[in-house]
């Protein structure tokens, strides 16, 4: 079965369970886990701030899972979207898994016309995608190294950034 391709798609509902619980498994052990990334997800969805929702399936399981949910900015919506969570499963990481999601999911975003995104994360994964530190655009009461920002067409705003209400636990 882990020889068997990886396929991106956006979710279905009867993935709910499984996205649930991979997410959970995947972040068992992760550094800087909050422990509630599954239940951020369903709330996202329940809200209906859930924009993009990407699985990888590999045979007859998701082995990963992304999710993009738009922010504000300095209290604005501006086309700007937050990246996370991300998952993928503990035995399957590390074979490009990850980056699959991700790249398909930044794809989605500039095909729906978004203007940038953003991520809180490892600072020596996410540059790989485009992301930088841009100083000017702050999550409040995160390290500045942590938080990265990609613009798909122009220089990344100014402001403070404003996640999803399902994020604040
Ligand atoms: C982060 C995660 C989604 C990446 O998925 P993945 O399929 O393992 O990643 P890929 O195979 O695409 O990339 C592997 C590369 O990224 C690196 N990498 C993966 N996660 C990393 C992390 N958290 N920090 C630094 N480097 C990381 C690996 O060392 C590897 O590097 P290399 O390409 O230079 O060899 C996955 O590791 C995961 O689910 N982690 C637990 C949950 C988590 O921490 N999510 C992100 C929160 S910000």
């Amino acid at each position: 079965m882990t020889d068997a391709p990886v396929a991106i798609r956006g979710e279905r509902a009867s993935d709910r369970g499984a996205i649930a619980r991979l997410t959970t498994e995947a972040f068992r052990t992760a550094p800087h886990a909050g422990g509630n990334e599954a239940a951020i997800i369903d709330e996202l969805r329940n809200a209906g701030a859930l924009a993009i929702s990407l699985v990888a399936e590999q045979g007859e399981a998701l082995v990963g899972h992304v999710a993009f949910s738009e922010i504000a900015i300095d209290g604005e919506v501006r086309g700007w979207f937050g990246l996370g969570p991300v998952s993928v499963l503990p035995d399957r990481q590390g074979a490009g898994v990850g980056a699959a999601l991700i790249e398909a999911g930044l794809q989605r975003l500039r095909e729906d016309g978004a203007a940038g995104c953003v991520v809180l994360g490892d600072p020596a994964y996410y540059p790989r995608f485009g992301f930088a530190v841009q100083p000017e655009l702050v999550l409040p009461g995160v390290p500045e190294e942590y938080f990265m920002a990609l613009a798909f067409d122009g220089a990344a705003p100014r402001g403070e950034v404003a996640y999803h209400p399902a994020f604040a636990d």
